[in-house]
């Protein structure tokens, strides 16, 4: 399962790209807002310190065929051709999808709620597609079963779309999506930090240094030690 971070912050990006092994990063409008530089700005600077080879998704946000085209068109001459388009998978951007495939970009279908908007994107040339996991789950429809049954579909239609499952809330959330082998997940720095805090963790391995130094010493390590 590929691993990214949906944030455009570049010291969260940092922070999380020192600890954790992870391929991309996803923004969409909202997250572009939420931050204080234009967007292209907080983009360029994204494809900088990930690198040409990660992968990057950026959102169309126009609400026509040949808007969402033009957005792309921009995003991949600012961003690099390698980077993924987001498109939303409403009626427009199915047709906008189309003519994007046609035109050689990467898609990532995104604002997914249910499997036939999956299956259609797909069968539109997304290479992506992107369910709203926890937002399903605020509808009370179960965000993680709606997941697993786009898998079956993709698989069973033999389409190679692969999902990258998106908005997240918990680690169990992703758990569970990473035993069923989902292609990617796109996660939040806040619910990445989550997703190995243990206290008994943080004890266990308190412990055996408490243990080491009482043989050895205060801050002897095995580097030191006789
Ligand atoms: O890009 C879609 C995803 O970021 C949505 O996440 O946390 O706003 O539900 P959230």
């Amino acid at each position: 399962m590929k691993f990214l971070i949906d944030h455009a912050d570049m010291e969260q990006i940092k922070r999380i790209y020192a600890i954790y092994p992870v391929d991309g990063v996803t923004t969409n409008p909202s997250i572009l807002a939420a931050g204080t530089k234009q967007p292209y700005e907080a983009l360029r600077e994204i494809r900088a310190f990930i690198g040409a080879d990660a992968d990057l998704h950026v959102q169309a946000v126009a609400n026509t065929v040949a808007g969402i085209c033009a957005d792309a068109d921009r995003i991949r001459a600012e961003v690099g051709e390698q980077t993924y388009i987001k498109v939303p998978a409403t009626t427009v951007g199915l047709a906008a999808m189309k003519k994007l495939k046609k035109k050689g970009a990467r898609i990532t279908a995104t604002a997914i709620y249910a499997p036939l908007q999956a299956f259609l994107a797909a069968k539109a040339g997304a290479d992506f597609v992107a369910p709203y996991v926890n937002r399903m789950d605020n509808l009370g429809v179960n965000g993680i079963q709606m997941t697993k049954t786009m898998q079956d579909i993709l698989d069973k239609n033999r389409l190679k779309t692969q999902i990258l499952a998106a908005s997240f809330k918990n680690s169990q959330q992703v758990l569970e999506l990473c035993e069923y082998g989902i292609g990617a997940a796109t996660i939040a720095p806040d619910v990445i930090d989550g997703l190995i805090r243990n206290d008994c963790v943080e004890q266990a391995v308190c412990a055996f240094v408490k243990d080491f130094e009482s043989l050895c010493g205060k801050g002897v390590t095995m580097k030191d030690a006789h």
